[in-house]
């Protein structure tokens, strides 16, 4: 088993790195604090290959591995998870998706400007009432004949008002259960199609959320990905793949925590020494250290078994739970080794404990992943 990494990934891991501490670190308090999507920075992250990095170069990708992504998403996340998660989703569900199951006229058309950044993407499967349930989807699809007739409304999409293009998930057929679900490339400007107002959370606040309606939108048949009914199939194959990038994303928020913890541990003094000097500090950050090491050993395990042409149902959701676990137990510690100075905002220590909380909740909630886990292992 090897665990050195190639030169080429150290590169990128190296420029992602850069990027993060010289374009997105200036201003992440503020994007923050007003909600403010990061446009010029996402716009630079698809000019240096971010937004598409796995992607054929043939469609604009940068033709990187999985490993390399994993990398690059944990230094963008050290720093800014509202950056991250825009990076997450229109890398790993949009782009995989539409590249793995799209037709040769939807990826020269839509992949092709998503996978440079030139626009953006976003994934519509949660609804009201259908988040980990997610066969249960009430937005419908009718088939009629040459054109989809898509009502329903997605909530909590990620990217939900700078995405140009969406894949949305409807059921055309509920009698056939998840058998009559499909998948449909919908554009924003179609008739019918509304952006909702932006939800005001509690942590990731730099990136988009919002709800969308959609009314008699006309989705013409060569929109759909895949075969009539393929939709479910398509939304779980692609979260698997999702699933490290979000599992990615909490190692990068635990280990930016860990870094600040440490670097203050030294500086701060009390009872006559720096506090890392006392053992109740430093053994936290000997617990931060190992289990941050575990969960990205976790993700470049997943990785690797994507690049390696296994199953990585399996390791994908065992990557995320431990990150997303461990991201919350680790933040939750880097404010506690600030002290005072970790519950105000110039620390940054505060966001990554906030942001941290929804890497336990989206593409599938720690429950999920422990549901996918446990029938894999049962299986077996
Ligand atoms: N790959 C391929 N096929 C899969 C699959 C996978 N990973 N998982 C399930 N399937 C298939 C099954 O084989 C089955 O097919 P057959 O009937 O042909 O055998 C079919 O899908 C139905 O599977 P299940 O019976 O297992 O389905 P279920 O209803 O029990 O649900 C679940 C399984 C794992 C709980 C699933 O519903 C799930 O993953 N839920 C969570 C959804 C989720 O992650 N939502 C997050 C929203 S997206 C998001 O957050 C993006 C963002 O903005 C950041």
């Amino acid at each position: 088993m090897d665990f050195n990494l190639t030169e080429e990934q150290i590169m990128i891991r190296d420029a992602a790195r850069d990027f993060a501490q010289t374009e997105l670190l200036p201003g992440v308090i503020e994007r923050d604090e007003l909600q403010k999507f990061p446009h010029e920075q996402i716009k630079k992250m698809g000019e240096l290959g971010f937004l598409g990095m796995m992607v054929d170069p043939k469609y604009g990708g940068g033709g990187m591995d999985a490993v390399s992504y994993v990398l690059a998403m944990e230094e963008i996340s050290k720093v800014d998870a509202s950056a991250s998660v825009v990076m997450s989703v229109n890398n790993s569900l949009v782009c995989w998706g539409l590249e793995t199951f799209g037709t040769e006229e939807q990826k020269q058309k839509y992949l092709t400007k998503l996978a440079t950044g030139e626009i953006i993407g976003a994934f519509c499967l949660s609804e009201p009432e259908a988040g980990s349930d997610a066969t249960s989807q009430k937005t419908t699809a009718k088939d009629m004949g040459d054109y989809y007739l898509v009502n329903g409304t997605k909530n909590w999409i990620t990217n939900g008002n700078t995405a140009s293009v969406y894949l949305v998930i409807a059921q055309t057929d509920i009698e056939k259960g998840h058998k009559g679900i499909n998948a449909l490339i919908l554009e924003k400007d179609m008739e019918g199609f509304v952006v909702g107002p932006k939800e005001n959370k509690l942590g990731i606040r730099g990136s988009d959320t919002h709800s969308l309606m959609f009314t008699d939108v006309k989705v013409p048949k060569e929109n759909r990905i895949g075969e009539d009914g393929f939709g479910f199939k398509f939304a779980m194959k692609t979260l698997t793949g999702g699933r490290i990038g979000i599992a990615s994303q909490a190692l990068g928020i635990a280990s930016g925590a860990y870094e600040l913890a440490l670097q203050y541990s030294k500086e701060r003094k009390s009872f006559g020494k720096e506090i890392s000097q006392h053992q109740a500090i430093a053994f936290k950050l000997a617990d931060m250290a190992t289990e941050i090491e575990a969960a990205r050993l976790l993700c470049l395990k997943a990785a690797s078994d994507k690049d390696n042409g296994n199953d990585y149902s399996q390791s994908g959701a065992m990557a995320k739970l431990y990150a997303a676990e461990m991201a919350m137990r680790t933040t939750v510690e880097a404010v506690q080794i600030h002290g005072g100075y970790g519950f105000v905002k110039e620390y940054h220590v505060e966001r990554m404990m906030r942001d941290a909380k929804i890497t336990q909740i989206y593409e599938g909630t720690s429950e999920i992943q422990k549901i996918v886990i446990s029938r894999g292992i049962l299986r077996d």
